[in-house]
C-alpha cells in the first residue's frame, strides 16, 4: 500500500477535516496554513502570495517585474529562472506553496490586475505560465495556478457571473490552465471568486470535476481563493478539495483598521470574510447526515497528500532557499529588460552618456514596484528611475510635473518608497527643465489593484499635460510608460520615443537606464493590444463590461485582443506582438515541412542593423476556407533569435495539428481539411511572409 494510501487509511475522520481547511499561521508569515497532525508525522503546510515575489508579513524579498512585463519578454525559459528563484525565495521562509502564477486571459484592457496576467492570447500565455510552473516546481514549491476560470474582471468579482459559450471557454479562457495542467504538471489550481454561466467556481462541478479533474486528468488539489468558498455541500461535491483560509482571517488587522488610514474603501471586501470554516463544522454536519459521503472527504484528504508527497514533505530532503541573492537581483532586472518594450523611436534612442537629461514625472524618483493587492512584495533593494539615470548621465534635472500619482495598496509595502512632497510639483519647472536639457525623459504611469478596476485607459492625474507641455518645450522628448496594460497615448504623435516598461519592481531605474543608454537591446513585444480607448475592445459595451444586473455577457466569444480588433478591422495604436529594436531584422521566404501532424516553419532572418539585438519571430495561423468564423489569424507559435550586426539564422517554430484546430461545440476539436496560410512576422500586424500547409 502507497504511503498516501496507508496515512488516509490512519487518519481520523476529525483529522481529515483539519488537513482541507485553513487556520491561523501560529509564526504568523504564512498566508494559508494548514497545521501538522504530529501523531502521523504529517508537517503543517504553508501559502504564501504572490506572482512578483514572495509576501511574508512584515518581511522583504526579490520583488520581481509585474506577470505582463515577463509575458512581454516572450521567454519561456526566462520564466522558469524566476519560477525557480521565486521558489527559493519562499523556502528561504518555510514556505512550501506559492499563489502563483495568475494566468486569466487580459480580456479588459484596464482591468485591475491585468498586470499580474500575461496576455490576451492564450498561446503566450501558455507558454510563459508554463515555463513558470516548471521552474518553481522544480525548485520543490508546489504552483498553484490561479483564478481557474474567467475570472476577467475585478469589478463585483465576488457576484459576477461571467456568461460564455463553450467555444469560447475551450478556445481562449481553458488553454492557460489545460496547459498548466497537462504541461507542468501543476500541483494546484485555485478557483476564481467569479461565476461561470451561472454558478460559483468553487462550486462548479463541470468545470472542477468534469473539465479539470476529468478531461485534463489533474491529479493535485483544488484550493480556494481566500473566503472564495461559496458553499459547504456544493463545493465538496462539486470537486473544491481544500478551503482557506478557512478558521481564520490574517487580514482582520487590515480591514478592520481606521477607514482612514487605509485606502482600502476602494477594495471590495471578500464575501466571506470573518465567518468560520464551511469545511469544519458545517461539512462535518454535511457528512453525519449523508449529504457527502466520507470517501468524497478521503479523495480530497488523498490529492493534497498526493501532491504534498510528491514535493517531498514527507521526506527529509527539502531545500532550505536562498533570499535576496545577486542571481535573484541580476535576474529582475533582465526580466525588466527583456520585458521592457520600444513602442516607437525616431532615432533619439538610445542615448549618448553626455546626454543632459530632464528629468520629468510625479512619481519618477521612485521604482514602480508592481500594482496593489495581494501580489504587493517588499523588496529588500530598490532603483528608481532618478536614480538609474543618474548612474548614467552626466546631469539629471528632476521635475515633478505634477503631485505623485497615488499607488493603490492592500498593505503599505508600497505607501514607504514615495516622498509625499506635492508642493515641489511644478508643471512649469518642468518645462523650464525640459527646455534646458538635451533631451526630456517622461516618466508616467498608471495606478492598478486588485479589488478595483481602472476607471479607463487614460493617465492618471494630469499626466497627459505634462506630456504634451513638455514635449511642447524639449528638443527631444522620450515617454516612459510605467502601466498595468495599455494606456491612452493622446500625445504619442508628438512625442520622438515610447519605452513601455509596465511595473518593472525592483531592478526599475537601472533596467530602465540600461534601455535607454543602449547598454542592452529592449527585448520585449506587446502581450496585449494597445487600442486607441477602451471603446476599441469587445468591453467597450457596459453589458459585456462590468455587466448588468450581476451578469457580464463574453458575447464577443473567441474575438478577444488583437483577434477582435482584427474582425472589426480597427487599427490598434500599437499592434498585439509589436516591439522595436535598436537595430532592424530582415526575413527571408519562410519554408514548411509536414510529417504527419508535425510542421516545422523554418524563416531565415539577418540583422541588417549596426548593433546586436533580440527579435521574437512570431507565426500566425490563417484558415483559408472557413467552416465556422474563426480569428482573421492566430498566434499558433514564436521563438526568439538573439543576432550579431549582420548575423543571419533560421529560425524555427514546430507546431501541431492542435494549434490548425478550432473548437466545434458539437464534435469538439476539429482540424479541418483543407489549406492554411501561415504568417511570418514582428508583430500581428507586421507580416514579413507566408507559406502554406495543406491538412
Ligand atoms: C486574494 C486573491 C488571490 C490571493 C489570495 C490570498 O483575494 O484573489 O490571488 O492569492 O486572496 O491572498
Amino acid at each position: 500500500m502507497t504511503r498516501v494510501a496507508s496515512l488516509v487509511d490512519e487518519l481520523t475522520f476529525d483529522e481529515k477535516l483539519e488537513l482541507i481547511h485553513g487556520t491561523a499561521d501560529p509564526d504568523g508569515m504564512a498566508t494559508g496554513y494548514i497545521p501538522p497532525i504530529e501523531r502521523l508525522d504529517i508537517p503543517p503546510l504553508r501559502f504564501v502570495d504572490g506572482p512578483l515575489g514572495v509576501r511574508v508579513e512584515g518581511e522583504s524579498a526579490t520583488a520581481f517585474p509585474a506577470s505582463i512585463a515577463l509575458a512581454a519578454s516572450w521567454n519561456p525559459d526566462l520564466a522558469h529562472k524566476q519560477g525557480m528563484a521565486m521558489a527559493r525565495e519562499a523556502r528561504a521562509y518555510g514556505q512550501d506553496v506559492l499563489l502563483a502564477p495568475g494566468m486569466n486571459i487580459i480580456r479588459v484592457p484596464h482591468g485591475g490586475r491585468n498586470f499580474e496576467f500575461y496576455s490576451e492570447e492564450p498561446l503566450l500565455s501558455s507558454r510563459v505560465g508554463v515555463g513558470y510552473i516548471e521552474g518553481m516546481q522544480s525548485a520543490g514549491v508546489i504552483a498553484v495556478v490561479k483564478h481557474y476560470v474567467a475570472n476577467n474582471q475585478e469589478t463585483n468579482r465576488y457576484a459576477v457571473n461571467a456568461e460564455i459559450s463553450e467555444r469560447a471557454l475551450r478556445e481562449i479562457y481553458l488553454p492557460p490552465f489545460r496547459a498548466a495542467v497537462e504541461e507542468a504538471n501543476v500541483g494546484s489550481v485555485m478557483p476564481g471568486y467569479n461565476r461561470v454561466n451561472g454558478t460559483h467556481m468553487s462550486d462548479h462541478e463541470f468545470l472542477l470535476s468534469d473539465v479539470l479533474k476529468g478531461e485534463y486528468d489533474f491529479d493535485g488539489f483544488v484550493v480556494s481563493d481566500w473566503w472564495g468558498t461559496e458553499s459547504t455541500v456544493g463545493a465538496a461535491t462539486a470537486g473544491l478539495d481544500v478551503e482557506m483560509p478557512g478558521d481564520t482571517d490574517p487580514y482582520d488587522d487590515l480591514f478592520s483598521g481606521d477607514a482612514d488610514d487605509s485606502d482600502d474603501s476602494s477594495i471590495e471586501l471578500p464575501r466571506g470574510m470573518g465567518e468560520s470554516a464551511l469545511f469544519g463544522e458545517p461539512l462535518r454536519e454535511a457528512v453525519g447526515n449523508g449529504d457527502v459521503d466520507e470517501a468524497t472527504i478521503d479523495e480530497k484528504v488523498r490529492r493534497l497528500l498526493r501532491t504534498r508527497d510528491r514535493f517531498g514533505h514527507f521526506d527529509d530532503e527539502r531545500s532550505d532557499g536562498a533570499l535576496d541573492t545577486p542571481e535573484h537581483r541580476r535576474l529582475a532586472r533582465r526580466i525588466a529588460v527583456e520585458g521592457t518594450v520600444l513602442l516607437q523611436n525616431n532615432g533619439v534612442l538610445p542615448l549618448d552618456d553626455d546626454t543632459t537629461v530632464a528629468l520629468v514625472g510625479p512619481n519618477a524618483d521612485t521604482a514602480k514596484l508592481g500594482g496593489g493587492g495581494s501580489s504587493e512584495v517588499s523588496p529588500f533593494t530598490r532603483t528608481s528611475p532618478l536614480n538609474g539615470l543618474r548612474e548614467h548621465a552626466t546631469e539629471v534635472l528632476f521635475e515633478r510635473g505634477v503631485p505623485p500619482i497615488a499607488e493603490s495598496s492592500l498593505f503599505d509595502t508600497a505607501g514607504s518608497n514615495s516622498n509625499e512632497s506635492d508642493s515641489d510639483a511644478s508643471l512649469d519647472a518642468a518645462v523650464t527643465a525640459a527646455e534646458t536639457a538635451d533631451c526630456a525623459v517622461v516618466v508616467v504611469q498608471d495606478d492598478a489593484t486588485e479589488g478595483t478596476d481602472r476607471e479607463d485607459l487614460r493617465l492618471p492625474g494630469g499626466q497627459d499635460e505634462l506630456v504634451a507641455r513638455v514635449a511642447d518645450a524639449a528638443d527631444r522628448t522620450v515617454v516612459v510608460l510605467r502601466s498595468s496594460g495599455p494606456v491612452e497615448l493622446p500625445w504619442a504623435e508628438d512625442v520622438d520615443a515610447i519605452v513601455a516598461s509596465w511595473y518593472a519592481g525592483q531592478a526599475d531605474g537601472d533596467a530602465l537606464a540600461a534601455v535607454l543608454y543602449g547598454d542592452v537591446d529592449p527585448g520585449g513585444r506587446l502581450p496585449v493590444t494597445f487600442g486607441r480607448s477602451a471603446a476599441d475592445y469587445p468591453t467597450g459595451d457596459e453589458a459585456a463590461f462590468p455587466g448588468i444586473d450581476d451578469e457580464a455577457r463574453y458575447d464577443e466569444g473567441i474575438f478577444v485582443g488583437y483577434r477582435y480588433f482584427d474582425r472589426e478591422g480597427t487599427e490598434p495604436r500599437y499592434p498585439f506582438g509589436h516591439g522595436l529594436s535598436y537595430t532592424t531584422f530582415e526575413y527571408g521566404e519562410p519554408t514548411v515541412e509536414r510529417d504527419g501532424d508535425h510542421i516545422e516553419l523554418t524563416v531565415p532572418v539577418r540583422n541588417t542593423g549596426k548593433r546586436r539585438g533580440s527579435e521574437i519571430v512570431q507565426v500566425y495561423v490563417h484558415e483559408d476556407d472557413l467552416a465556422l468564423p474563426r480569428p482573421d489569424r492566430e498566434l499558433c507559435g514564436f521563438t526568439k533569435l538573439r543576432l550579431d550586426p549582420g548575423e543571419r539564422r533560421h529560425a524555427s517554430v514546430t507546431l501541431d495539428r492542435d494549434a490548425l484546430a478550432y473548437y466545434d461545440e458539437d464534435d469538439g476539436w476539429t482540424v479541418p481539411v483543407g489549406s492554411f496560410t501561415l504568417l511570418v512576422g514582428r508583430s500581428s500586424r507586421d507580416v514579413r511572409g507566408t507559406a502554406t500547409v495543406e491538412m
